[in-house]
């Protein structure tokens, strides 16, 4: 530990940049998401989980939302633009962002860019997670999730300690209704048709990574973690070039 009771050790670990995970259904974009934001503590924002959030609670977004997502289709850039300007407003954000499953279209990307530039923050890191059809189909299939903290557990990759129980609180498991296979049919279709375009749209802007997702949660942990350090070193050289 350094002598300044790890104060370098934070500055290595800040994010100071928004992330944006990036991929088809079921890649494993939450799951990776949510271990880099508790690495960095910033906030991960996730438009589908803030989505089934509002479901839940019966808002009006919910409402408006449900039956888009039940046919497996985007909700509409403007509902998604405002709950996350709303989101972002928070101060939480400051030292940097973890998106998941957000953008989604080129429209989105653009707003995005608006936004982070009113906050000072530089270009975006995405981190496109490549995952083939079949090993997608799998995951979402077994694909189980919390019904009170909404944790992510698969019964065939990682299951809970007791079937059907979350290990964390006790809460049952349930398995989304956009999971049923006609409907991740549907989904895979809206990212093909909508999302997927931003793979060029980044690439075009120097800012894209790929990652292979195809093998254990750990494994994929590891490589995302090397390219974020090579991305941070980079980062930290450019300022210095700078000074
Ligand atoms: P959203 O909730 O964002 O769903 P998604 O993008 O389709 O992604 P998923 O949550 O299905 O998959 P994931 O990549 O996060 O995988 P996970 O880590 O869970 O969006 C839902 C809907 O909301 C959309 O269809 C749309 O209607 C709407 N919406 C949301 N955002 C929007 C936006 N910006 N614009 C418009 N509409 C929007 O992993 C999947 C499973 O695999 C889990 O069981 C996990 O345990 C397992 N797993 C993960 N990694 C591994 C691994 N390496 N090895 C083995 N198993 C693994």
């Amino acid at each position: 530990m350094s002598r300044d009771g790890g104060t370098n050790e934070a500055k290595t670990m800040a994010l100071n940049r928004a992330l944006i995970f990036f991929g088809p259904p079921g890649a494993g974009k939450g799951t990776q998401a949510k271990k880099v934001a508790e690495k960095y503590h910033v906030p991960h924002l996730s438009t589908g989980d803030m989505f089934r959030d509002a479901i839940a609670r019966n808002t009006e977004l919910g409402r408006l939302a449900k039956p888009i997502m039940d046919r497996g289709d985007l909700v509409p850039d403007d509902l998604v633009m405002s709950m996350v300007e709303e989101r972002l407003s928070s101060p939480d954000s400051a030292g940097g962002v973890v998106f998941d499953g957000f953008p989604r279209t080129v429209p989105q990307a653009q707003k995005l860019e608006a936004i982070l530039e009113r906050r000072g923050f530089g270009k975006p890191l995405v981190v496109d997670i490549e995952v083939d059809a079949n090993t997608l189909l799998h995951r979402i299939a077994g694909r189980r999730m919390c019904s009170k903290d909404g944790e992510i557990y698969n019964i065939y990759d990682a299951p809970p300690k007791s079937p059907g129980v979350c290990d964390r609180d006790g809460g049952s498991l349930v398995q989304r209704p956009d999971d049923q296979p006609e409907i991740f049919r549907e989904r895979l279709l809206a990212y093909e048709r909508q999302t997927k375009p931003l793979e060029d749209y980044y690439r075009r802007q120097g800012v894209l990574e790929t990652v292979d997702g195809s093998g254990s949660v750990e494994k994929v942990t590891g490589a995302l973690a090397a390219i974020l350090e090579r991305a941070q070193q980079e980062a930290q050289q450019g300022r210095d070039g700078h000074l």
